[in-house]
């Protein structure tokens, strides 16, 4: 039986037009930008424009991945599409990315682990792509955090941004794989901590939409630790030493949990890819988005080793190790 690796062929991302910055957010609430740049790192973030959709994003994302992997959507036969802002209850956005593409075979699907998300939905693709059940994937984060967020509470709404970012990832036999593809996935959630983060509504319980609420200081806390965790997990497992790791692509959460993990695990500040200050949090779409910059300018090459890792709501989180 042949024995099959998960290679990235090609990433994407997409950021809406409409730029909200710091000074812009001191007009709404009670709110500077000093006091957001200390405490988190973010200048400003990309706001979706009216009618401007997850699924809008997350198909522009996956077109500009296409491209770059040389290849065209008639390629792909799995989509993993992860979010926790939706079109729709249902049909899940995956489908909803499937038709805007194109695309009539195979399978999509919406993975929800919120900021953890892509690392959910790479561990997801992966497993189908080893196994042989399908051929090549598109893995997409992508949200509209902005139309969750509550505009009059400035514990959170100077945080996020929306974007969206895909990977294309191809099965290839691990012998022809030169050391490429993904090396090892480690995946945790622990739904004691839901109410330090989550959003008040839903369909079966409130019928409602919701607004999304933090304690940010805990979350902060616990995001370090269990980061850190995941991390040392995903390495151990996969045998290779953090030292080993080329560059560290995390969730862009906040300037200050960035480095501090980074601190925690001895990784040097110039292997660290940060886009929160131009970003801000844009949730699952937050590690493509940051993998994409740092290709794009030249960082990233194929054959680098890269370490990506995610916190969120639930709590759920996770680690994941990719050779380029
Ligand atoms: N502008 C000015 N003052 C503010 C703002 C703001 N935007 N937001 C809160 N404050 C005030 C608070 O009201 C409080 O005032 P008080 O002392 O008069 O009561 C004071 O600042 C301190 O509040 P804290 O919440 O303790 O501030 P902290 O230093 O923890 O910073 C922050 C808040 C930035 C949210 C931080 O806790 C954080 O980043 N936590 C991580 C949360 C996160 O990133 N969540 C994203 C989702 S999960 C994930 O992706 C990891």
């Amino acid at each position: 039986m042949n024995e099959f690796v998960s290679v990235v062929r090609g990433v994407g991302a997409y950021l809406p037009e409409k730029v909200l910055t710091n000074d812009d957010l001191g007009r709404m609430v009670d709110t500077n930008d000093a006091w957001i740049t200390e405490r988190t790192g973010i200048k400003k973030r990309h706001i979706a424009a009216d009618g401007e959709t997850t699924s809008d994003m997350a198909a522009e994302a996956s077109r500009r991945a296409l491209a770059a992997a040389g290849l065209t959507a008639a390629d792909i036969d799995l989509i993993v599409v992860a979010t926790a802002t939706p079109d729709f209850t249902f049909p899940a956005t995956a489908t909803v990315v499937q038709n805007k593409l194109g695309i009539t075979r195979g399978a999509a699907f919406d993975i929800q682990a919120v900021c953890s998300g892509f690392v959910y939905a790479i561990a997801t693709a992966d497993n189908f792509l080893v196994r042989g059940q399908f051929e090549r994937a598109l893995v997409i984060g992508a949200e509209t955090f902005s139309r969750i967020l509550d505009w009059s509470d400035r514990g959170t709404c100077v945080l996020f941004g929306d974007g969206a970012g895909a990977i294309v990832l191809e099965r290839q036999e691990k012998s022809a794989a030169k050391d490429r593809g993904v090396k090892s996935v480690h995946l945790r959630s622990d739904g004691r901590y839901k109410d330090l983060l989550w959003v008040d509504g839903g369909p079966s319980s409130t019928q409602t939409v919701g607004h999304l609420r933090m304690t940010g200081n805990q979350v902060f806390k616990h995001a370090v630790s269990k980061i850190s965790e995941s991390v040392r997990a995903a390495t151990e497992m996969a045998g290779i030493a953090v030292s080993e790791v080329d560059w560290f692509v995390p969730h862009q959460a906040n300037q200050r949990i960035l480095t501090a993990v980074a601190d925690k695990l001895g990784l040097d500040d110039h292997k660290v890819v940060s886009t929160v200050a131009e970003h801000g949090n844009t949730s699952a779409a937050s590690v493509p988005l940051a993998l994409s910059v740092a290709i794009a300018d030249g960082r990233v090459k194929t054959g680098d080793l890269v370490l990506i890792e995610a916190i969120g709501g639930g709590f759920a989180w996770g680690a994941a190790l990719i050779r380029m």
